[in-house]
């Protein structure tokens, strides 16, 4: 897949209305991810799904959606925004994620990026993600439901991502984002109770970006399979220094709604800026870099 510059919507917060996804194309991105779209329609959870906190934000939505055959029209539409549109799925089982899959694909999506890694919603997500055996089974249906590529979006809430990272390569998804938001929680302390009704959610923003290059770092050196850097990146510095790290594309979610949706033109920018200061021709010059040192 080729991309007129490495910025992408992360999926998340953003993405589940083809008008939203076309004001991020405007704002810059070269691919957009889509919210997760699952099998059928889901509410999520009730409010407070979101909290500020002084580094970033935590989430549990709980992966509300329309559902697949709903969704479809805003892939369709999505489609006319000229970027590479990439649908992120879940299911309840490997089959139920294949399923999902196959409709995002005959829909129009250009990939499909498997979330094995919401933290917070029983019998998917992390559940998955964190087992490797299970992981992989869900990459293997996926790859043999669809002739697309297929993402799958790693979670940092586990002792070696690696090793993860390794599973999901083997059963041959085309490459791999990481990360998915680090599992957290935050209590009021004039109520005493926790702020989200599902009291636990996902860390995301400026406070988890050096996780998230850790990780990159340590899949590059384990699996030959391109890397989606996401995580915290709040300016190209963050973008370059996940690059260094492995990462061939970076996402961007939180900042959009910490600095607006110009965040993706102010990136794109300074990552040039920075290839012509340092006298690199490409982005691909930079990626991997700081393992030669
Ligand atoms: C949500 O919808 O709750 C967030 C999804 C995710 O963290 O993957």
């Amino acid at each position: 897949m080729r991309l007129g510059n490495p910025t992408m919507l992360a999926s998340g917060i953003l993405g589940l209305s083809a008008e939203s996804l076309g004001n991020i194309v405007m704002a810059g991105a070269g691919a957009i991810v889509t919210k997760s779209v699952g099998l059928k329609p889901r509410n999520g959870y009730a409010n407070p799904t979101i909290v500020q906190t002084s580094y970033g934000l935590i989430n549990a939505m709980g992966l509300p959606n329309p559902g697949i055959t709903e969704f479809v029209k805003e892939i369709h539409e999505a489609k006319s925004f000229g970027v590479p549109v990439i649908v992120s799925v879940y299911g309840f089982s490997a089959e139920e994620y294949a399923t999902v899959a196959k409709k995002a694909v005959d829909a129009g999506a250009d990939a499909v990026e498997l979330n094995v890694s919401c933290p917070h919603v029983e019998e998917t997500g992390s559940e998955i993600g964190q087992n490797p055996k299970i992981l992989a089974e869900v990459v293997r249906k996926v790859k043999a439901s669809v002739e697309k590529p297929v993402f799958v979006k790693l979670s940092p809430n586990v002792t070696n991502i690696a090793e993860i990272a390794e599973a999901a390569a083997k059963a041959g998804a085309d490459a791999l984002t990481a990360i998915n938001t680090v599992k957290a929680m935050a209590i009021d302390t004039e109520t005493t109770v926790p702020i989200l009704s599902n009291k636990k959610g996902g860390l995301s923003g400026p406070a988890i970006k050096p996780v998230a290059v850790r990780c990159v770092y340590e899949i590059y050196e384990r699996v030959k399979v391109p890397i989606i850097g996401c995580g915290g990146i709040t300016n190209w510095r963050d973008a370059v220094e996940f690059l260094l790290a492995g990462a061939t594309a970076v996402q961007i979610g939180t900042a959009i709604a910490l600095k607006g949706p110009n965040v993706f033109k102010k990136i794109k920018r300074g990552i040039n800026a920075y290839l012509r200061r340092k006298g690199f021709k490409s982005v691909n010059e930079i990626v991997g870099l700081s393992h030669c040192s």
